[in-house]
């Protein structure tokens, strides 16, 4: 067993990005709440990060914490204005203007898209024969559901996964100089063309069949209150973030997954109808985003004890996941799994507003994959996205045939 004493969050190297279990297994049987050097405390325990994620009194504001992370700079601004690191009332505003766009019925308007998106990224996999898994195919479909929200026209759309990596990177526990200067530079570059997007919507509301996200943002009131320019800027860029990196990496992970379990991948060949619960277990045992945090703003009871207001939380979803106390035989992956609770998207008031899209695009892009190319293999080496909080492939080299 790895001696954790001297495990600190912020000092994480490679190896951890690399495969963090053997250190998150440590940490869950011996120091469930672990202090860092910092005084923030890391959770591993799936009822610990379920009950910080279940209570009101945690809070997501990080005004403070990313003032001394980043300074005053663009991505002081972007993180501090997105929704997601925001507490009511704010965050109550916003994701009601949003949410609109994620009902059911919206969300069934999507799945014809989503098909016909499919089928022609696989058409093209068929040419090519020889691809990367990740640029030629996991990428695309989120990309372009979410851009299609959004209204962002065709030619921004192939930079959105380089923005998205440099502005969510800066996150990161472990950050170099270069790259909080390519997560300004992104936030900058985006916002611009953010605004350009957001004046002309304003200019031209009549027929909007695409950016329906974008209209219901610029228009919408909630309370009274419309977002301003900058608030609808940043969570434009936050929305269109979150809605294609996570879903890449789930795409990218499930395929990864099924290579190195041919048991599961010949289960889901003899029964398609298992990709739903494959997509939880796929989000069960690599999941995309795989650190959250709070600010404890009460005293909160921990299976160690009661953590005093104040502290700095830091939440192991990956951990989580894994918790041999809530899943059985936790690393070994069972597309059968029943019950699954996987709390890949968390819960709570800031559970994942994007959830049964992502689970739709999942079922589709993987399930489509799988039966029509069942002689999937690999080729070369996988390189990983090199973040602890995102966790994805940045190549996954396969044939088909
Ligand atoms: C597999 C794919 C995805 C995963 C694993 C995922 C995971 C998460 C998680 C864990 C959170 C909560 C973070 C926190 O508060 O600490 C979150 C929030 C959010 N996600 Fe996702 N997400 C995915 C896909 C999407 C998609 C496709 C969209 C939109 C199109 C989306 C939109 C959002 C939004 C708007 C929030 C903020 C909610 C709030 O703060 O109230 N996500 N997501």
């Amino acid at each position: 067993m790895l001696d954790i004493a001297a495990f600190d969050l912020n000092a994480i190297g490679p190896e951890f990005i690399e495969d963090p279990h053997p250190t998150l297994h440590a940490l869950r049987a011996q120091d469930p709440v672990h202090r860092n050097a910092d005084g923030s405390l890391y959770l591993t325990r799936y009822d610990d990060v379920l009950k910080v994620y279940q209570s009101r009194d945690m809070l997501s504001d990080k005004t403070e914490a990313f003032g001394e992370k980043f300074g005053r700079c663009p991505l002081h601004t972007h993180h501090t204005t997105s929704l997601i690191f925001n507490d009511p009332p704010y965050h109550t505003t916003v994701r009601k203007l949003i949410s609109g766009a994620f009902t059911p019925r919206k969300l069934a308007e999507f799945e014809a898209l989503i098909d016909e998106i499919v089928d022609r990224l696989l058409d093209r996999v068929d040419d090519l024969g020889e691809l990367d898994l990740i640029d030629d195919f996991a990428k695309v479909l989120p990309t372009e559901i979410i851009s299609f929200m959004l209204g962002i026209p065709p030619e921004y759309r192939a930079r959105l996964r380089g923005y998205s990596l440099a502005i969510l990177g800066a996150l990161d526990p472990v950050v170099a100089p270069e790259k909080l200067a390519e997560g300004n530079a992104a936030v900058t570059e985006f916002s611009e063309i953010l605004n350009d997007l957001i004046n002309h919507r304003r200019a031209h509301p009549e027929g909007a069949h695409q950016g329906e996200v974008l209209e219901s943002l610029i228009f919408g009131e909630h309370d009274g209150r419309r977002l301003t320019q900058d608030e609808l800027i940043q969570n434009c860029i936050f929305l269109l973030n979150a809605g294609h990196e996570t879903t890449t990496s789930l795409v990218g992970n499930a395929v990864g997954t099924l290579l190195d379990w041919p048991d599961q991948h010949r289960l889901l060949l003899d029964d398609p109808t298992l990709i739903a619960p494959a997509v939880e277990e796929f989000l069960r045992i690599e999941s995309p985003l795989q650190i959250g945090n709070r600010l404890a703003g009460e005293d909160i009871a921990l299976s160690t004890g009661v953590v005093p207001k104040g502290t700095y939380i830091h939440t192991s979803i990956a951990a989580a996941n894994r918790d041999p106390a809530v899943f059985e035989n936790p690393d070994v992956v069972n597309i059968t799994r029943k019950p699954n609770r996987q709390i890949a998207f968390i819960t709570g008031i800031h559970v994942c507003l994007g959830a049964t899209l992502a689970r739709v695009e999942g079922r589709v892009a993987i399930g489509k994959l799988v039966k029509r190319f069942p002689k999937i293999a690999q080729t070369g080496p996988r390189t990983r996205v090199p973040l602890a909080r995102f966790r994805g492939f940045a190549t996954l080299p396969v044939r088909v045939r």
